[in-house]
């Protein structure tokens, strides 16, 4: 991309105390803040990079956001997937140009945007969002990121449970919603063996009922659990230490992969963890662990197997 602003651009002008300010350059047209203006006239044709001055005297730093940016400052519906997430979940699930990715939902469309500039102009997105406003918000925030609707993208208001695809063509399938779980079967139905299911949940119980529904369906391999702290650094002199304040939690990520059909992962050859599945365990279970009554003690919830 040219260094060189042009009337259309988006700019992101940074004041001294680091507040952002994202605008789009028209000829003729000003910012205005509380510190004066400044004409986009004297931005179009300048270079990104450099340092201008409003006619109140602030100093603003000028650069075309990037993409990070961009989904922090969008206007949203649902919550959004947070950039560090978003990194980690491209990366986790392998995801790279020329891939056929699907999501849902596509809430307000953060993850959109990563997804579609990561498989690039030779891959494809298909976005679900149930609900029609949410889909809304999303498409126009998809769209003033990349300045059109991409090609490459498919968006469709409707419950990804219920939908319908070539079955086996997805390279990966990410879920971002309440109730994962019920999408499992559209996903084994939509990946080709060997394909990627990522899916970002808030809470630990979600996690558990996610790997565990996973694990108990067959045709997945071990579910592997991650979650991404991003610390950042006061850096200044000797003083150099983590920042006081982070984001503490966003959520976790749980990646596995699309088995052939036909085929099963091998049954894991260790016991389950102490009370992992004991009697007050109530959600799916794991081929191999059979339920056990309320008064075994001890054994409650090994492996019934032998297997070890
Ligand atoms: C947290 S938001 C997604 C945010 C989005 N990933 C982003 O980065 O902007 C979760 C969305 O999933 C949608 N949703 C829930 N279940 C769904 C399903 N089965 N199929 C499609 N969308 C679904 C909800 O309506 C909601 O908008």
């Amino acid at each position: 991309m040219n260094a060189v602003l042009s009337a259309g651009d988006r700019v992101q002008l940074t004041d001294t105390k680091g507040r952002h300010h994202t605008i789009t350059l028209a000829d003729g047209a000003f910012f205005h803040s509380h510190k004066g203006s400044i004409s986009h006239d004297d931005l179009i044709g300048a270079s990104e990079g450099i340092v201008t001055t409003s006619s109140g005297g602030m100093p603003y730093l000028v650069l075309r956001p990037i993409l990070e940016d961009y989904v922090l400052s969008m206007g949203r519906g649902a919550a959004i997937i947070y950039p560090k997430d978003a990194f980690a979940i491209v990366g986790h699930a392998g995801i790279g140009p020329g891939d056929f990715v699907v999501e849902a939902g596509a809430g307000s469309g953060a993850l959109t945007c990563f997804l579609l500039t990561a498989v690039g102009p030779q891959g494809r997105v298909a976005s679900f969002e149930v609900r029609e406003d949410f889909a809304e918000i999303a498409r126009s925030n998809v769209v003033r990121w990349f300045g059109q609707e991409p090609p490459v993208w498919q968006l469709t208001v409707g419950d990804l449970a219920g939908a319908e695809g070539p079955a086996g063509s997805a390279d990966a399938v990410v879920l971002d919603m309440l109730a994962p779980w019920d999408c499992v079967d559209a996903a084994a139905r939509l990946l080709r063996p060997g394909g990627r299911l990522i899916a970002y949940v808030a809470t630990t119980t979600q996690l558990s009922r996610l790997a565990e529904s996973l694990r108990a369906d067959s045709r997945w391999t071990e579910p592997r659990a991650t979650e991404s702290l991003v610390r950042t650094w006061h850096l200044e002199g000797l003083a150099v230490r983590p920042d006081h304040r982070m984001i503490g939690h966003t959520a976790f990520l749980l990646v596995c992969r699309r088995m052939a059909d036909g085929f099963s992962p091998p049954q894991r050859r260790r016991r389950p963890a102490p009370g992992a599945y004991g009697p007050d365990y109530v959600g799916p279970r794991p081929p191999g662990v059979a339920e056990v009554p309320a008064d075994v003690e001890g054994s409650a919830g090994e492996d019934q197997s032998g297997d070890h």
